[in-house]
């Protein structure tokens, strides 16, 4: 599959992920081509692609996963889906629901019914997330998330996001749709929107103010560069065994008190800069990945997350590219706010 010529339907390329495994695909599978759909929330930026918009392989479609026949327009010709399109952030489902349930759930529902109405793809990677695992103690650093884990989602965000797994998986059961379906921790890079933990604390920090830590700073999150992620996509798009759940992560847990102090270090600020607030709704506490199936059965590995290296690195992109994050930055946001 890797030199034959495929065409992929892309959902929510503009955003974070989405863009980054748009030009790792580009870049990796040369012969392919990339159709890219998205709805350009305030997440989706076609800045994000703006050294690919030209390029005679990439195709952007301006559409919603909810419009039926937009999909089935776009999905012409293509035999492959990797669907990222989502409502991402959780603060944002605590504020307002019913985005996330509409998107997520729903419009994962239509994009499935619309690819086994159309009867040609061959393969749909659902792009899903460890929180549908909900969270592991704090005083159990032996337990981590495998593929059997229940699902017990504790956020809006969450809830939602296994919704979409489940009807996903569903598809393949009933209709034979060739699903495979992947649970990814916290990833970290460029191109991240600045609601999000990382660039939220880097820009503040780049603009001299303090940043909002929720709560007591305990809670863990397990985090992985961005390539790495798109490389395990990829793994799955091309070799995963359909109908099956993949999990991905960094083993690379980090409080987020020390993540925090890490960035400061790397930026050079002061543990005065940290300002404690209140801690967010039905906060989990700690995420840990169990990687192995996906290590075993197709040789995927994290490589570009050594830490604090790839987040000093990361840190250095926000540095060079203010461009890209101000405009985003003076945007309203549950968290910024
Ligand atoms: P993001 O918020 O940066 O991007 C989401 C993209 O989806 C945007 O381009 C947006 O315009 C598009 N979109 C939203 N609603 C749409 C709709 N109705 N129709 C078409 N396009 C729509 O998200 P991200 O952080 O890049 O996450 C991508 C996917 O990966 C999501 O499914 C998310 O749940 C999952 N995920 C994210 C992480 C993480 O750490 N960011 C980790 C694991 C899994
Ligand atoms: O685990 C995968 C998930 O990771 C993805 O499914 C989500 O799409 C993605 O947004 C991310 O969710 P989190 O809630 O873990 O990410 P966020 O960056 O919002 O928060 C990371 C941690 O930092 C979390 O424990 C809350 C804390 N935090 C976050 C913000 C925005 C703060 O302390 N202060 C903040 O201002």
């Amino acid at each position: 599959m890797a030199g034959s010529e495929r065409r992929i339907l892309i959902t929510g390329g503009a955003g974070f992920i989405g863009s980054n495994f748009v030009r790792f695909v580009m870049h990796e599978r040369p012969r392919w081509r990339i159709v890219n759909y998205d709805a350009l929330t305030y997440a989706g930026n076609p800045a994000n692609l703006a050294d690919v918009a030209d390029d005679p392989r990439y195709e952007f479609v301006h559409g919603d996963i909810r419009d039926r026949d937009d999909l089935v327009h776009a999905l012409s010709g293509c035999d492959s889906v990797v669907h990222f399109a989502a409502e991402s952030h959780v603060d944002r489902s605590i504020a307002d629901a019913s985005p996330f349930v509409s998107t997520n759930v729903l419009g994962t529902q239509v994009l499935l019914d619309a690819c086994r109405e159309l009867g040609t793809i061959e393969r749909f990677v659902h792009i899903g997330t460890d929180e549908v695992y909900g969270e592991l103690p704090l005083d159990r650093p032996d337990l981590k998330f495998t593929e059997q884990t229940p699902l017990k989602p504790n956020s809006p965000y969450s809830a939602s996001k296994a919704a979409g797994d489940l009807l996903a998986l569903s598809y393949h059961t009933t209709f034979g749709l060739p699903v495979v379906v992947t649970r990814c921790s916290n990833n970290f890079g460029p191109y991240q929107y600045p609601e999000k933990v990382i660039p939220l604390f880097v820009t503040n920090l780049i603009d001299g103010q303090k940043v909002p830590l929720y709560g007591d700073g305990l809670n863990v999150r397990d985090w992985l560069h961005v390539i790495d992620h798109c490389e395990a996509v990829l793994a799955v798009l091309e070799r995963g065994e359909l109908g099956e759940v993949y999990n991905i992560g960094g083993n690379n847990e980090q409080s987020n008190i020390k993540l925090t102090h890490t960035i400061l270090d790397l930026i050079g600020c002061g543990k005065d800069m940290i300002q404690p607030v209140e801690d967010r709704l039905g906060h989990d506490r700690r995420y840990a990945i169990d990687s192995t199936k996906i290590q075993s059965e197709l040789g995927w590995r994290a490589t570009r997350s050594t830490w604090p290296e790839a987040l000093a690195q990361t840190i250095d992109w926000y540095k060079s590219n203010e461009s890209w994050w101000r405009p985003l930055k003076q945007r309203t946001s549950p968290t910024v706010a």
